[in-house]
């Protein structure tokens, strides 16, 4: 056990000092950043990254995201910023953007998880962007969860995850996104999305021109512990994510079908994520919902914090519906699947086995 300090980021002249001081010791800090909470080091330390893959409990061939004050503190880390590169700093930085470059020998393989390449990211976050221009070093930063667990999007999460294995923790409330940042590699023959987030396909398309997707990312391809399915070019897409404790399954049909398949399951220990709109259709069982069908962008900021809801309330079963995959939607459909082990079943085939369920327990 450490001992962990925490400071508010609203008391902003101690919490960056502090900050500078236990990164540039070699400590960690678990700070905000636009998309989830982030637990830094500092990048060129090798020993921090160590450290970090010890807090998370993180298998250490998963490299982490280094994060940069200025677009400047980009160049000494990378061997040559491509026109596109350039292009796509300038499009979303500071952002929810992670651009893959080659790396320079400054960066240690520690950080990079072996690779010789580096994920690069400039938080748009207040607090974050003022911390990296603070402590004039990178920051590596993967997202503040213990490993396989929903990444971090309150407060309180951090403190359940972190408390006693960081120096410090940086309490900012709730972040506004809720998902990670995109990830684009610009390392091979032509760009590609490693991780989908709120910076869409279509918007780096805008800037940079055609975009492939790495087909580990697309729903099809998640499918629970088969890692062979796709070999995923992100290391860290290969690890079960973003899970709950309870077993999930995501319900496709309309949402009267998929309701009424799910309330002929539904019971004390069944956890059912919904939206406003549909909530109502729902009439036992531990209802959340995760925001509004209307504003993607709420759902995709209260995801995560679901997940662990259902885990506090100790469920044994979650069902979800599915939502759109527009905009941020492709993001939040890539978690959920990833959360719930590629289980996705149509709502007919739930209502089948309702009926088998009940039936047995008739007799
Ligand atoms: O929004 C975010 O990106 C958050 C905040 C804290 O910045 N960070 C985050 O980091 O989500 P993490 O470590 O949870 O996810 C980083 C992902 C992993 O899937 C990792 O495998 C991938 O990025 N990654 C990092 N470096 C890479 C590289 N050189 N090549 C391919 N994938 C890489
Ligand atoms: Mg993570």
């Amino acid at each position: 056990m450490i001992r962990t300090e925490i400071l508010k980021a609203e008391n902003l002249e101690n919490a960056l000092r502090r900050s500078r001081e236990v990164l540039l010791s070699g400590g960690l800090v678990a700070f905000p950043t636009e998309t989830v909470y982030g637990l830094g080091g500092n990048a060129l330390d090798p020993e921090a990254s160590r450290k970090i893959y010890a807090a998370k409990g993180r298998p250490s061939d998963n490299p982490l995201i280094v994060h940069v004050g200025r677009k400047e503190d980009v160049e000494p880390l990378v061997r040559g910023i491509s026109k596109e590169a350039e292009q796509l700093m300038d499009a979303f930085w500071p952002g929810p953007l992670t651009i893959i470059l080659p790396k320079s020998g400054l960066v240690p393989m520690e950080t990079t998880g072996g690779l010789q390449t580096v994920a690069l990211r400039m938080p748009s976050h207040p607090f974050a962007n003022a911390m990296l221009l603070s402590c004039g070093c990178p920051v590596a930063a993967p997202s503040a969860n213990r490993s396989g667990r929903p990444s971090t999007t309150r407060f309180s999460h951090v403190l359940e995850d972190l408390n006693g294995r960081t120096e410090l923790l940086i309490d900012a409330g709730d972040v506004p996104i809720g998902v990670e940042s995109t990830i684009i590699d610009l390392c091979g023959e032509a760009p590609m999305l490693l991780r989908p987030g709120k910076i869409t396909l279509e918007e780096l398309s805008s800037v940079i021109g055609p975009v492939k997707e790495d087909p580990a990312v697309l729903s099809k391809n998640i499918i629970a512990h088969t890692a062979e399915a796709a070999r995923p070019k992100a290391p860290g897409m290969k690890y079960r994510h973003y899970a709950p404790r309870a077993v999930m399954w995501i319900v496709s049909g309309t949402a009267s079908e998929t309701a009424a398949a799910i309330n002929e399951l539904a019971g004390p220990r069944i956890g059912i994520l919904t939206v406003e709109e549909h909530k109502d259709l729902y009439r036992s069982g531990q209802i959340l919902s995760a925001g509004s069908l209307g504003i993607p962008e709420s759902i995709a900021h209260t995801l995560f914090a679901c997940l662990r809801a259902f885990d506090e309330l100790g469920v044994e079963k979650i069902f979800s519906e599915d939502f759109s995959e527009a905009e941020v939607g492709a993001a939040v459909m890539n978690r959920l699947l990833k959360a719930a082990g590629g289980n996705e079943v149509p709502a007919s085939e739930l209502k089948v086995r309702a009926e088998e369920k009940a039936e047995q327990e008739n007799q």
